[in-house]
């Protein structure tokens, strides 16, 4: 703008006034009519060719992301044998994509044109009267040179203005992202978390992820320091939710949840989630070695604290057995490692981590029985030292739990420990005669080595 617009506009100014000074009406009449029309033409056109290149960013996304997508999910397509539709999707993407880039490249031919041919009718206007003074004898030949000259920078304008349009558009979704208020940010007078025993509270929590659709109601529980609470219930109960509260992934939307009766909406995010460890349900591993994958519990951790967290979590002897040990690299999302390997890392960060508050989403679930076992053994000495949540479906996991809440819908319908619901003969008594009947099943059948 200041080197190329602003003595732009200071040459055409002076060039006006000598044009108005100097000579005939007609002169300033062509001149600034031509650059009138100039100026709207250029306008108009660009306006319209805009949405182009919007589409065409737009389109490059997609294409983008729906190729990431499909490469990361290949094994899916490959189950279901669907590459040719993923190709298909891909390449339609890309069409309209080419599409636009046609029509991108000849709305500006077309204009690259128009604004030629503007000038070129001005300029031959130009020429016509001044050639006339020339001949009258009212003109000399600078003069002539001088009317030429008047058109180069317009030219230059247009470009600029081009530019300056086109870097606009591409921004534009950097722009739209910029803009975007993250929905959950430290309160301004935020605090760090002071931490003593790690007591957990949730105070008639009520929660929806959209307002139509309503999650969790009235949830009211407290895990006192080193107390392991366990929440059981069907899928979709609401019992993964609770975790991602707590770490405050989302703001409850009544009541509250305090630990260390501290509101967490009133604490750091940081040092909220430093004090709070978890074993995810669902576990995914970056793409580089098991080693980097162990450390990511807390990365200032020697080698030897790494591999007594691996031994705790039964995954040593796994990664002795590899080729690459420690080094051995676990492919996007982990997908060179079985389930149980990447639950079995998961424990073991957690560990490493050595938060105040743990927190078990069904972390056992991908593991055969014998490991199960072992591990089980290993995080109930483990838990005894924090304050522990442990959501589970196997009840037969939680039957040690200071107290066990039954959640349907959303709510907590019983609780209590595992002897006392079991008196209360409600849901849980229902679920735990079902879970023993399917483990008779499975003892009767010899010698296989089944999830139990
Ligand atoms: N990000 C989300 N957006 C909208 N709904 C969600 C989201 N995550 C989970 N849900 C819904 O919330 C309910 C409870 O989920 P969750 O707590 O994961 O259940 P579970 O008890 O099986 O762990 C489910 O019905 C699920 O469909
Ligand atoms: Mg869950």
């Amino acid at each position: 703008m200041v080197f190329s617009i602003i003595p732009m506009l200071v040459e055409f100014s002076l060039v006006a006034a000598v044009l108005l000074t100097q000579y005939e009406i007609i002169f300033t009449l062509v001149t600034f009519g031509t650059v009138a029309v100039y100026v709207g033409f250029t306008l108009a056109i660009t306006e319209w060719r805009m949405e182009y290149r919007h589409t065409m960013n737009r389109l490059d996304s997609q294409a983008n992301s729906q190729a990431f997508d499909s490469l990361i999910n290949y094994e899916t397509v490959k189950y279901f044998g669907n590459e040719s539709l993923e190709l298909e999707r891909f390449d339609e993407t890309l069409s309209r994509w080419e599409d636009n880039a046609v029509k991108s490249q000849t709305s500006m031919s077309l204009l690259n044109f128009g604004q030629g041919g503007i000038i070129a009718i001005g300029v031959t206007l130009v020429m016509i009267f001044a050639a006339n003074g020339v001949v009258t004898g009212s003109m000399s030949l600078g003069d002539l040179v001088f009317m030429l000259q008047l058109f180069i920078p317009l030219n230059f304008l247009g470009m600029v203005y081009r530019q300056i349009k086109y870097s606009l558009a591409d921004m534009d979704l950097i722009f739209k992202l910029l803009e975007k208020q993250p929905e959950i940010t430290d309160a301004a007078d935020a605090t760090s978390l002071q931490l003593g025993g790690g007591e957990v509270r949730f105070e008639q929590v009520d929660f929806s992820y959209q307002v139509e659709r309503q999650i969790l109601s009235q949830v009211d529980f407290v895990i006192r320091a080193g107390e392991k609470v366990a929440v059981v219930g069907h899928s979709g109960a609401g019992k993964s939710t609770l975790s991602r509260l707590l770490f405050r992934f989302y703001d409850v939307t009544g009541g509250c949840i305090t630990v260390d009766d501290q509101d967490i909406r009133q604490l750091t995010r940081q040092s909220l989630r430093s004090a709070i460890g978890i074993v995810p349900q669902d576990t995914v591993l970056f793409n580089d070695t098991i080693l980097y994958n162990l450390a990511y519990g807390r990365p200032d951790a020697n080698r030897d604290e790494i591999e007594e967290a691996a031994h705790i979590a039964h995954i040593a002897d796994f990664i002795d057995q590899l080729p690459d040990g420690f080094q051995t690299v676990v492919g996007e999302r982990g997908l060179k490692l079985s389930g149980g390997e990447k639950q079995r890392v998961a424990i073991a960060r957690a560990m490493l981590k050595r938060p105040r508050i743990l927190i078990f989403d069904e972390a056992t679930s991908s593991l055969d029985s014998k490991t199960e076992q072992a591990i089980q053994e290993t995080l109930r000495e483990v838990a005894k030292h924090h304050t522990t949540l442990v959501i589970a479906h196997r009840l037969s996991r939680v039957v040690d739990a200071d107290r066990i809440l039954v959640m349907e819908r959303g709510r907590i319908v019983e609780q209590g420990t595992h002897q006392q619901l079991l008196m209360q003969n409600g849901l849980y008594h229902q679920m735990w005669q079902l879970q023993q009947k399917e483990k008779q099943v499975l003892e009767a059948i010899p010698s296989t080595d089944l999830k139990s």
